[in-house]
């Protein structure tokens, strides 16, 4: 759609003045279309600034996630083809949790703008103010529930994919489903499973991304290790498109886990940030320190200890250490 391109062009420049001339060449049609586009997009919230002999810059985005927008432009097979989006709900997952109870179709998105029990990995607290992403799919895949796992890793390649195509962000992932930019995380996967003893029902793949918030308003001591999209691409970034373009990115990898999981290893081994480093894994009973060597193939981080031994962690808090001297949890 020339219209998102126009705008990811925008997005892209930051505060920089973008030329009629150069988008029209870039986008192969007139600069009288560019126009029209642009005029099309101040309809839709859009402020954006003409000047003359500079071109065109992104002042601001609307603020809301466009439902209507998101229907429009989801060409997916699956994921996404049905989007709840709330404008509060205790929790994305649990709502979906309760939908995929009750029938609600595979694929089936339930977003929302704010959530006021957002849920996070191992018990805690994901605060969920205006300006970010919070999404949660409902997946039915035929598999055994030992393979749960690695439709976490999915989703995190899914989603790194995303930001790297919507953004200039570099995002990788952080062992197992956190999602960084640089030394600092800007979101993370949940995902929650209902099961027979050798088949799933279902999961729910929860999505927490920060996006537009200022992060400014995070407790201290989350904000000093957590950073948003828009603080590292310098301008606000669009979560209607960010939102499509994860669903998009959700339906191209969940194919290709139900075909061949081995692929999505590969993948998140390419995005990771962890295999190669020294870390410190604490779980509920142990805590080892060694080398990441590799994940296997049920998604375990496999561990090599001070004393050569190998060592797998299905799950755990794993702590960086930085290159150098210092020791700090990312
Ligand atoms: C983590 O601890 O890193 C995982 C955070 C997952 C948060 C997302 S936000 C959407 C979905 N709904 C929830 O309650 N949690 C997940």
């Amino acid at each position: 759609m020339t219209k998102d391109d126009i705008l990811r062009l925008l997005t892209i420049s930051k505060s920089a003045f973008v030329s009629g001339e150069k988008l029209a060449l870039k986008l192969n049609i007139t600069r009288a279309a560019v126009w029209k586009h642009i005029k099309a997009l101040e309809q839709e919230g859009y402020e954006i600034e003409a000047v003359p002999s500079k071109g065109y810059r992104l002042m601001s985005i609307p603020d809301a996630i466009n439902l209507r927008d998101i229907e429009a432009a989801v060409k997916t097979k699956m994921i996404g083809r049905k989007v709840h989006l709330l404008a509060e709900v205790e929790s994305t997952n649990s709502a979906a949790v309760e939908m995929a109870a009750a029938g609600a179709p595979e694929g089936t998105i339930v977003a929302a703008e704010v959530q006021t029990g957002g849920k996070g990995r191992l018990g805690r607290t994901w605060i969920s103010p205006k300006g970010n992403l919070y999404l949660s799919v409902i997946l039915r895949p035929k598999i055994a529930p030992n393979k749960a796992p690695l439709v976490t890793l999915m989703g995190a390649v899914a989603v790194v994919s995303a930001i790297r195509k919507q953004t200039e962000v570099h995002a990788q992932i952080k062992w197992p489903n956190d999602i960084f930019s640089g030394e600092r995380k800007i979101g993370g996967l949940l995902t929650e499973m209902r099961a027979e003893p050798d088949q799933v029902r279902h999961i729910v793949l929860g999505i927490g991304l920060n996006v537009n918030m200022n992060a400014a308003s995070l407790p201290p001591a989350v904000a000093s290790l957590a950073t948003t999209l828009s603080a590292e691409t310098g301008s606000p970034v669009n979560r209607t498109g960010l939102l499509v373009e994860i669903a998009s990115e959700l339906d191209r990898w969940y194919q290709t886990f139900l075909k061949n999981d081995a692929e999505i290893l590969r993948a998140w081994e390419a995005m990771n940030m962890t295999i190669g480093r020294q870390v410190t894994v604490s779980s509920a009973n142990e805590t080892i320190q060694g080398t990441a060597e590799a994940i296997d193939h049920d998604g375990r981080l496999v561990i090599r200890t001070i004393d050569g031994a190998l060592q797998a962690v299905a799950a755990g808090d794993v702590t960086l250490v930085k290159r150098g001297t210092d020791t700090e949890t990312l």
